[in-house]
Order: structure tokens, then C-alpha cells, then sequence
């Protein structure tokens, strides 16, 4: 267990836009930030964060949450994992015993899987640096290559010695569980280590955890593979993982570009220049998933290649990629037999910045350029060419850019536009059916699935824990919008109508009795009652209070609250036909805000008074009690009267 005094001192010190910052390109937006979100696919933003109140909130897919809850959601860490996390990120310290035999077998198997690899990785920078054979072959093989002390490290590049027992030796020896190493792949079905006599590449996930390994060989013999990976596993999804991000990151975020390789010794060797905005994609063809993990942090790719690349055929496909997630994409051809490492080294920062500014071209026409030169004398060849092409430009999504490239490729190509755009028109009906396709075979894979799964145990409780998940509790506004004056304007002085002052929530408080009770939803009670606790201890309460709450529920609707400037004035106006223009300066009219506020919520119970009255007067009808009646009737006509008067006062607010 945190303790809870730490708990709360990693939620202080934990700054969220350091912390969403860390994934999701955050640009500047007034007093917040904005930013693609993390949790679903977009193109523009609707994901904000705010340093004011900690917390982040997207209003498209209405997460939302503290830095702990961003990271439990998007690491998909368990609670005290991501508060492990933060201390981790801050340098607190958790004042937990050593790892005692109890708590290994408490930690899940992925923790254990990220612990073992941690301690792999480790174990083989050490053989790297400290052992006869690691610095003989392996370190005298980076220096040969010009790969500096301070960049191994970075990388925490490492060395597996051969022979096959060297690991397998060294995880037994240290009481590691070898069915883990078996599981990441780092030890064989036989009992023997997967990696031997290569250098080794570990690599990162987008936080810096240790997911899986590459070996490069040192062997010149054409048989041996040049590189080998772990395989997949529970921590290691190859399409979604870009080799160097976590220590690309920052730099990618800060040029808004991001540079893609196709090599480790590419990206390292970039970073030793100075260039650190770049990732590979090591090994695997681009996928969607690479390029949505570039997009949060960058608008632009830049994709080097080597100069020996093999065909642009093979090149567009990631092009495309990249394209239709809305990136912008240039390309640069590297010098014959150069690739990233060797130019960077050869060049230097400041050559190599200098030639890809000079060198890069727009994906479009390099790939017009290209074709066009390969197809130069082959009639049947170009017209494959136009179709390709028109095919790429099928695959960005905004109109108007489309038709900008149309007209520069019918003129490159001296051809008519509008034979071009017929056959865009004919590929984007292409490219839309057959993501529908994709899209139709992915559902009926996901139904499959599903007809697989037990059914669930039908245990009242767990019965009533689905209705209570289908069926949200209903939101009344004019409650919500007293909880937003409390939280926003609670500590603010204001006049009551005799003009004495009073804070905002001593008015609330003083206007609507039994304000928890009258209620309906359960979370906004709660929110109540703890805001009254404090009120009674004489304070009015911090919003940190509710924004960083451990009920999860609470946290959420509090957020809400305080991130949703639109629904006030629009539902009140539509709903109740009584528009509240303080909404545009709420600091300036928080007391007519106020004042309105409650007027509203009386207005609401008034209403259920009526209401209830009315469902009394029925129950007298039925019982032909015409004593009871006429009360009843009384009781409405004064019902009516109050809220008459009260809408009055609320129309004769001039604002
Ligand atoms: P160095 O020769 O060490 O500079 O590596 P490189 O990155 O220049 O190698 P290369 O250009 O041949 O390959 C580019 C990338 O493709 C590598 O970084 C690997 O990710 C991958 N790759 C190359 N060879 C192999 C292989 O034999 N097997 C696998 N799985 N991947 C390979
Ligand atoms: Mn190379």
C-alpha cells in the first residue's frame, strides 16, 4: 500500500500538462492547452488540459480526469502502478519495503514481465561495459563505429555474450521466474538464451519501459539474419511500438516534425549529432498505429531513405500510411550507398540539417518525379504511374489539398484535369468500399468473439450493476448548475437581497434548504455533502478537493462541471426559455449568476411540489374526497403563484 499522505503528494506535484505532455502534443490555448486526443481518433482538437484546476478533459469522448487517472487510463496501469509512475517521473519516494517475497507474487504478470526485461536490459549493458568479451567485441565494434559513450547510454545498448546458458545462468542465479523469460521470448523452449553474440538494442515503449530486444550480429556471414527481435507478447505489439520515441518525444513535440528511419543505428546515430526528432520503424512496414503515435506529437513526417532503397513501390505503401492519417508528408533520398547513420557521422548536425531542408520533397511529386522517370519510355508503364498516384491522392482526406495536387500532376503530366479528377473520384469509391470491407470483416471478427465468451453469472447484484451502467443517473441542469456555482464562485463575497455580505455558498446554502436531499443525482449529493463537511470545519473547499477525489465517480462529474463552458447557457435557454447572458463573463457576474442560479432551483422544486400535489389531487379524485380536493386545488394555486412570482424575478434580472 501508498500511503495516503504520499498519494496526495504525488497529485500535488504531478503537473498535468508536464504529464500529458509527455504523450499528446499540447499546443497553447489561452490559460489551458489543446491537443489531439489520446483515447480516440481525431483529426482536430477537442482534448484540453488545464494547469489551473490539474485536470484534463475531452470533449469529444468526454474522458477526463487528474494525472494519475490520464495515466492509468492511457499506460493502462493499475492505480497504484500509475502512482508509481508519477513518483517515479517526479522523485518521490515511496516508502515501501524492498520487494519482499509476498509482494513479488502480488505483482501482475505484466509488471513482472516489465521487471524482468528491466533487469535483462541491465544485465546486458553490463556485459557490455564490465567483461572482457563484451568490450573486446561488442564496445570495440560501437567506437569502430563512431557511436559515443554518452549515446550507448542513452540507448542502453547492451551485449549477449554466446553460448546459449549466459542468461538463462544469470536469471536462475538472481531467482528469476524462467517461464517469464519465456514468455518475452528472451529464452527459448530448450532453455536456452534466444539472444547470443549479437550487440543488443532494447526497445522502449512510448514510456520508457523495456518491451522487447534486437540483436544485431557482428558476423559478416550472409547466412546469419543482421538482425533478430524478440517475438511479440503481452507487453510487445510490434505495429504499435516506433523504435527511439521515448527519447524522441520531446524533440518531435518541439520541431512539430518528426523524422522516420528504417534503422536503430539510423536514429542513434542521428541523436549523436544533435538530431533528435527522429524513430524508426525497425523492421516492420509502417503501420496506423506507428503513425497515430507520431501524430500525437508532430503534423509532419519527414522519411529518409536510404539511398539504395528498394523501389518507390515499396515506399508508397507507408506513404500512404502516413498520409491518410492526416500527416503531412515529405521524403528525402539519401546520397548513393549513404543511409541515416552513415551520412549523420560522415556530415555532422548542421550539413545533414542543411540537406534535408535542401533535398526534401512533397510525397506527391516525389512519387510523380519518380514514376515518371522510371516509366519515361513505356506508354502502358505511365499510365500505371497516373493511377498510382491518383490512388495516393484518394488517400488525403481534406478537398481542397486534393485538387491543389491535381492541378500540379495534370500539369507535370500534360494531361487533362479532369481526367485526373475522374479517376480520383474512381479511386476514392475504391479506397471508401474497401474500408468498409475492412471494416464489415473486423465487426464479424469482434461478433465471433463474443459468441465465444461465457455468459455472465446472473447474480442479482451483478444484474443490477449492468442496469446501473446502461442507465446513467439523470442529469436535472438547474443541479448541476448549483454545484457549478459552489465549486467556481463558492469562496467569492456577494450581497444577499438586504444587502448584507455573504460568501456564494453561505447564500446557496441559507436559500436552498436540504439542498443534498433535494437532489436526484446520487454523485452531486455526495458532492454536496462534502462540500458542506467543509463548510461546517469553516472553510470554503479547494476545487482539488473534488477535481482530484478518489471516488471515481465524484472526480469525473466535478470535472465535468468545471470543463463544460457550452451546455449551461444552451440547454437553459433551449429547455427552460430563460437565457442567462452572465454565462460570456462568469467572473464578472458570478453574484447575478448566483442569485439566478438559485432562482432556477427553487423554480425546479416548486415544480415537484406541483408535481406531487398533483398526484395527491388524483388519489382524492379516485376517493371522491372533495374535502381533500379543494385543499389540493389551494395548495396548486399557491404552487402556481410562487413560481409565478419567481419567474418574474427571474426576468426582471437585467444583466
Ligand atoms: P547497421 O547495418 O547496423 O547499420 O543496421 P541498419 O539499420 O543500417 O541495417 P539495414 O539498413 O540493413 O536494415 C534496416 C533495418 O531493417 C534494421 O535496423 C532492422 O530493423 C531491419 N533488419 C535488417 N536486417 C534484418 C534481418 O535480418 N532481420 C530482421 N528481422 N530485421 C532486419
Ligand atoms: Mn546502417
Amino acid at each position: 500500500m501508498i500511503p495516503e499522505h504520499t498519494v496526495q503528494k504525488i497529485l500535488e506535484t504531478a503537473q498535468i500538462e508536464d504529464v500529458v505532455g509527455d504523450f499528446v502534443n499540447l499546443k497553447r490555448a489561452g490559460r489551458n492547452y489543446k491537443g489531439l486526443c489520446p483515447f480516440h481518433d481525431e483529426k482536430t482538437p477537442s482534448f484540453s488540459v488545464s494547469p489551473g484546476l490539474n485536470i484534463y478533459k475531452c470533449f469529444g469522448c468526454q474522458k477526463g480526469g487528474n494525472s494519475v487517472q490520464f495515466i492509468m487510463d492511457h499506460e493502462k496501469m493499475s492505480f497504484p502502478e500509475a502512482l508509481r509512475y508519477l513518483a517515479d517521473k517526479y522523485n518521490i519516494e515511496i516508502e515501501e519495503e524492498e520487494l519482499s517475497a509476498e509482494r513479488k507474487a502480488e505483482l501482475q504478470e505484466i509488471d513482472s514481465l516489465y521487471v524482468l526485461n528491466e533487469n535483462v536490459s541491465k544485465f546486458y549493458t553490463e556485459q557490455l561495459f564490465h567483461t572482457n568479451l563484451g568490450k573486446s567485441v561488442g564496445l570495440s565494434y560501437f567506437r569502430d563505429r563512431g557511436f559515443q559513450q554518452k549515446i550507448l547510454d542513452r540507448f542502453h545498448i547492451g551485449y549477449a555474450a554466446p553460448g546459449g546458458k549466459v542468461l538463462v545462468d544469470e536469471l536462475t542465479d538472481k531467482g528469476f521466474n524462467i517461464d517469464y523469460a519465456k514468455k518475452v521470448g528472451l529464452v527459448n523452449t530448450y532453455d536456452k538464451d534466444f539472444f547470443k553474440d549479437r550487440v543488443i538494442f532494447p526497445i522502449q515503449n512510448i514510456s520508457g519501459k523495456t518491451i522487447a530486444f534486437a540483436g544485431r550480429t557482428l558476423k559478416k556471414d550472409k547466412k546469419i539474419p543482421k538482425y533478430i527481435n524478440s517475438p511479440e507478447s503481452d507487453i510487445y505489439e510490434k505495429r504499435k511500438v516506433l523504435y527511439g520515441l521515448y527519447q524522441a518525444k520531446g524533440a518531435i513535440r518541439k520541431e512539430n516534425s518528426c523524422i522516420l528511419v528504417e534503422g536503430y543505428t539510423d536514429v542513434m546515430s542521428l541523436h549523436q549529432v544533435g538530431i533528435e526528432n527522429v524513430v524508426a520503424s525497425s523492421g516492420t512496414a509502417l503501420t496506423e498505429e506507428q503513425v497515430r503515435l507520431i501524430k500525437r506529437f508532430a503534423d509532419e513526417v519527414l522519411v529518409l531513405y536510404d539511398g539504395d532503397a528498394a523501389g518507390v513501390s515499396a515506399a508508397v505503401r507507408g506513404l500512404r500510411i502516413i498520409l491518410s492519417q492526416g500527416l503531412k508528408v515529405q521524403v528525402v533520398m539519401l546520397p548513393e550507398g549513404e543511409d541515416p547513420d552513415s551520412f549523420a557521422q560522415k556530415k555532422g548536425k548542421q550539413a545533414t540539417l542543411d540537406f534535408l531542408e535542401d533535398q526534401k520533397k512533397d510525397f506527391i511529386l516525389w512519387q510523380l518525379e519518380h514514376l515518371l522517370a522510371e516509366t519515361a519510355n513505356d506508354p502502358m508503364g505511365k499510365a500505371r504511374a497516373i493511377k498510382s498516384i491518383v490512388r495516393t491522392l484518394a488517400y488525403i482526406d481534406d478537398a481542397l489539398t486534393r485538387s491543389t495536387y491535381i492541378q500540379h500532376c495534370a500539369q507535370e503530366l500534360h494531361i487533362q484535369e479532369t481526367l485526373l479528377v475522374d479517376e480520383l473520384n474512381k479511386a476514392l469509391y475504391e479506397l471508401q468500399a474497401e474500408r468498409q470491407r475492412i471494416q464489415k470483416s473486423d465487426a464479424r471478427k469482434e461478433q465471433q468473439w463474443k459468441k465465444q465468451e461465457p455468459s455472465p453469472i446472473h447474480s442479482p447484484s451483478a444484474q443490477q450493476l449492468e442496469e446501473k451502467k446502461r442507465i446513467p443517473p439523470k442529469v436535472d441542469i438547474r443541479e448541476k448548475e448549483v454545484i457549478r456555482v459552489l465549486l467556481q464562485h463558492g469562496a467569492k463575497m456577494m450581497e444577499d437581497e438586504e444587502g448584507n455580505p455573504l460568501t456564494v455558498a453561505e447564500y446557496v446554502f441559507s436559500e436552498l434548504e436540504n439542498l443534498s436531499e433535494n437532489m436526484s443525482h446520487p454523485t452531486f449529493q455526495k458532492i454536496i455533502d462534502l462540500y458542506l463537511q467543509s463548510l461546517m470545519d469553516g472553510l470554503v473547499p479547494e476545487l482539488k478537493q473534488f477535481t482530484q477525489h478518489s471516488d471515481r465517480d465524484l472526480q469525473t462529474v466535478a470535472i465535468d462541471i468545471l470543463t463544460d463552458p457550452f451546455e449551461y447557457s444552451e440547454n437553459w435557454e433551449g429547455k427552460l426559455n430563460s437565457p442567462l447572458r452572465t454565462q460570456k463573463k462568469p467572473e464578472e457576474n458570478f453574484a447575478t449568476d448566483s442569485f439566478l442560479v438559485v432562482q432556477h432551483f427553487k423554480q425546479k422544486q416548486i415544480e415537484r411540489l406541483i408535481e406531487q400535489n398533483r398526484e395527491k389531487l388524483q388519489t382524492f379524485i379516485e376517493a371522491d374526497d372533495e374535502k381533500g380536493v379543494a385543499d389540493c386545488m389551494a395548495v396548486h394555486h399557491r404552487l402556481v403563484e410562487v413560481r409565478k412570482e419567481i419567474n418574474e424575478i427571474i426576468n426582471r434580472v437585467i444583466l
